[in-house]
């Protein structure tokens, strides 16, 4: 079965084959920092502007690199949800109509479900099915949460952010520190040769229940970023430019921690006995946050599997995969499909 798919959730147009849901014959991304740089973050109108004119491109790209022929693609996917309204509709309309051109099925896929199914693929990958029941922790600029993952489709959400994503406490950060977009690489970059307890930053605070966006969280799994993100605007407007280069190092360091130890912390209460951990989306390229969950794992007998680094941040070869595996809305409900910005991890069936 070969699946073309398409995401153009956020700031990625990204189109991809993969075969029987784990070979990826091709991988296209085209990203669009360069467009969002100058304003420090993702301007939804842009996005969905820049999807419009490079989709078509990405599309034949993807197929033509894949090695196949337009007949051999078996079915279209697209991520329907979560992400940007605008940007999402692009995709979702590009994918049903070239499902309807070529006659074949469409199945909508959730973005979130995707980020988890990227550890699943490429050749030395490991098997969903033997790695269930795992904990997913999903890092990246729209989204943080975590999830045990029962079986394929089947999650129990543990806990999420209750204000701003991993991802855009990095993207905050790097603008305070004047250090440019997308903020996580390059805090990583400024943080080199920095000590990391060289300001104390909040870890985040837990809330109480009553407060929490799902019912049935716990509020211990849960994030918070946004203290965070205050008490670094409080320590640059309490410490001006001109600052030491290796002042700035030690800041980035210390405001990395602080977001990579909150992560972990979560994920260390969240296993109870499973076996694998799992991490995806753009953050979990960070190699701080890499470091630490590995170090957690091996310290709990867990193995601990991030997705591969082409897989991690935004890609249409983790929407083509799940929908390989037999995921995603299908079926005479497909078409009539709807975007969902705010489609939560399993909430599709
Ligand atoms: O998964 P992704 O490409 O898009 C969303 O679904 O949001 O994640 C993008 C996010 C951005 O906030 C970016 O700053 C962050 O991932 N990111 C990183 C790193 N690379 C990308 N954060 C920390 N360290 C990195 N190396
Ligand atoms: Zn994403």
């Amino acid at each position: 079965m070969n699946i073309l798919g398409i995401e153009t959730s956020c700031d990625e147009t990204a189109a991809a084959v993969v075969r029987d849901g784990r070979e990826v014959l091709s991988n296209v991304v085209h990203t669009q920092v360069a467009l969002h740089g100058p304003y420090g973050g993702v301007v939804p109108e842009i996005a969905s502007r820049s999807h419009v004119a490079v989709l078509p491109d990405a599309i034949e790209q993807a197929v033509s690199t894949s090695g196949l022929a337009w007949n051999d693609i078996d079915a279209v996917a697209a991520t329907y949800g979560p992400g940007l309204s605008s940007s999402l509709l692009v995709g979702l309309t590009a994918g049903k109509s070239l499902a309807l051109r070529l006659g074949k099925p469409f199945i909508g896929i959730n973005h979130t479900e995707g980020h988890i199914y990227g550890t699943f693929l490429g050749p030395g990958a490991p098997r969903i099915e033997a790695t269930c029941p795992f904990i997913a922790l999903v890092v990246s600029g729209g989204h943080t949460c975590l999830a045990r993952v029962e079986a394929l489709g089947r999650y129990v959400m543990l806990g999420q952010t209750i204000d701003d994503a991993a991802g855009e406490a990095f993207d905050k950060g790097a603008n305070l520190l004047r250090l440019g977009f997308p903020g996580g690489p390059a805090i990583e970059k400024a943080s080199l040769g920095g000590r990391t307890d060289h300001v104390s930053f909040p870890r985040g605070r837990q809330k109480k229940a009553d407060k929490l966006p799902l019912e049935g969280l716990d509020p211990d799994l849960c994030f918070s970023f946004s203290g965070l993100k205050t008490s670094l605007l409080h320590y640059v407007r309490n410490h001006p430019e001109p600052r030491d280069p290796s002042d700035t190092a030690s800041i980035a360091a210390s405001y990395q921690e602080a977001i990579v130890d909150a992560l972990v912390e979560r994920c260390a209460l969240a296993i109870r006995g499973e076996r694998f951990l799992t991490a995806g989306g753009g953050v979990s390229l960070n190699k701080r946050l890499r470091e630490k969950l590995a170090e957690l794992a091996r310290s709990r007998g867990v193995t601990f599997l991030p997705a591969e680094p082409r897989y991690c941040a935004d890609n249409a070869a983790m929407i083509a995969g799940l929908a390989g595996a037999g995921m995603g809305v299908r079926g005479p409900g497909a078409m009539a499909l709807d975007i969902s910005p705010s489609l939560g991890l399993g909430s599709d069936r």
